[in-house]
């Protein structure tokens, strides 16, 4: 059986141009970012970047993420997967992925 979210650990070229010059501190947290956000390329393509009817989420400004995925997780925004998949995650989490995400080109 096929995995149900294979991970890809994929970083794009303008998150490691970042990840080469900055703290390590913020390398980290930008890291986990990474990781985490993988996750989501499972439905929402590489890197966001969907091909398929499931919305891109490239490039979004992080406090629009945030909004969208704690909308989602208190089931105040209609979803078929995002709700459920959104309470996976804590406001710390959340906050870690959407920079990650909106500094995808
Ligand atoms: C199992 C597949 C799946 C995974 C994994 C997934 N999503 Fe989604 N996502 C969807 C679908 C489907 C929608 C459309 C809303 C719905 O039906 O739930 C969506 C909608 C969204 C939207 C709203 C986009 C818009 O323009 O309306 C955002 C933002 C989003 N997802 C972010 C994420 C993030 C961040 C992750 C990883 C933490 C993630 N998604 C993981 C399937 C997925």
């Amino acid at each position: 059986m096929k995995p149900l979210f294979p991970t890809r650990y994929h970083l794009s070229g303008a998150a490691l141009a970042v990840l080469l010059t900055v703290s390590p501190l913020a390398q980290a947290e930008i890291s986990r970012g990474a990781v985490m956000a993988s996750t989501c390329f499972a439905c929402h393509g590489t890197d966001g970047k969907s091909t398929g009817a499931i919305p891109s989420i490239y490039g979004i400004p992080a406090d629009s993420l945030i909004a969208t995925m704690k909308a989602f997780r208190e089931d105040l925004r209609a979803a078929t997967v995002m709700n459920r998949h959104a309470k996976g995650y804590t406001d710390e989490e959340i906050v870690h992925i959407a920079n990650y995400l909106s500094n995808i080109k």
